[in-house]
């Protein structure tokens, strides 16, 4: 009678060791291709699992007019190991993210102020773009080019949230202009004038 009883017993226990709850990233261990390696368990408080900077605004005083304050798992390491991940993005009027990808992950965007021009484009080059309004979400899959643009009369704010705690960015303006790739080379892979390769380096901090 006991029996069944303690089967059951056992068998929680032995899933319950089989699954590791968390894995706290470990800051100051390197970090490797699956994340950083785990805090000890003894050391773990709350404090891992909470994220207190997406209340404030970014500063959008640059050339894009842009903020993006992630909270990734470098910034966020309870994250670590999860999956996920969330950033806050501030638009000033007539602020960019220009063209971009995040490697790592798929990407979801709710619009909490303002509205926000967004859209992307698949490998087969095929073009989503709409104008959200707040309270609107739209979704950019993993690897794929897109952008967000703040088109209307205030300020704009969105929530992203990432399918990993790591995803990634690559601004395509910066990886075109924004280094020492040499001029004939950008010139001769782009198809662009000269002169416009040259103008774009010296906007994008871009030598060569
Ligand atoms: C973990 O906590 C112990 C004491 O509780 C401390 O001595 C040790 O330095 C901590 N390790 C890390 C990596 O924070
Ligand atoms: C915002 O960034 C600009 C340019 O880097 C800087 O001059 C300004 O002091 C910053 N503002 C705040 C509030 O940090």
């Amino acid at each position: 009678m006991f029996l069944p009883i303690l089967c059951v017993f056992s068998l929680i226990l032995s899933s319950h060791a089989a699954v590791q709850d968390f894995c706290v990233g470990d800051l100051a261990a390197p970090e490797g291709p699956a994340g950083y390696s785990c805090k000890k368990p003894a050391n773990v408080t709350v404090d891992d699992f909470v994220f207190s900077g997406l209340g404030t605004a970014g500063n959008t005083s640059n050339l894009i007019k842009a903020a993006v304050t992630p909270a990734f798992a470098s910034q966020f390491p309870g994250l670590n190991g999860l999956g996920l991940s969330i950033a806050r993005l501030d638009l000033a009027v007539g602020g960019v993210v220009p063209m971009h990808t995040h490697p790592g992950g798929s990407e979801v965007l709710l619009v909490t102020q303002g509205s926000i021009c967004a859209g992307f484009i698949s490998s087969a080059n095929t073009v989503y773009y709409k104008t959200l309004k707040k309270g609107d979400i739209m979704i950019f899959p993993q690897g794929l080019l897109h952008f967000q643009l703040n088109g209307g009369g205030i300020p704009s704010i969105a929530f992203v949230s990432f399918s990993s705690p790591q995803p990634g960015l690559q601004i395509l303006d910066y990886a075109l202009f924004g280094n020492d790739l040499p001029t004939e080379l950008v010139v001769g892979t782009t198809f662009l004038d000269k002169a416009q390769v040259k103008k774009l380096k010296a906007v994008l901090g871009g030598t060569n």
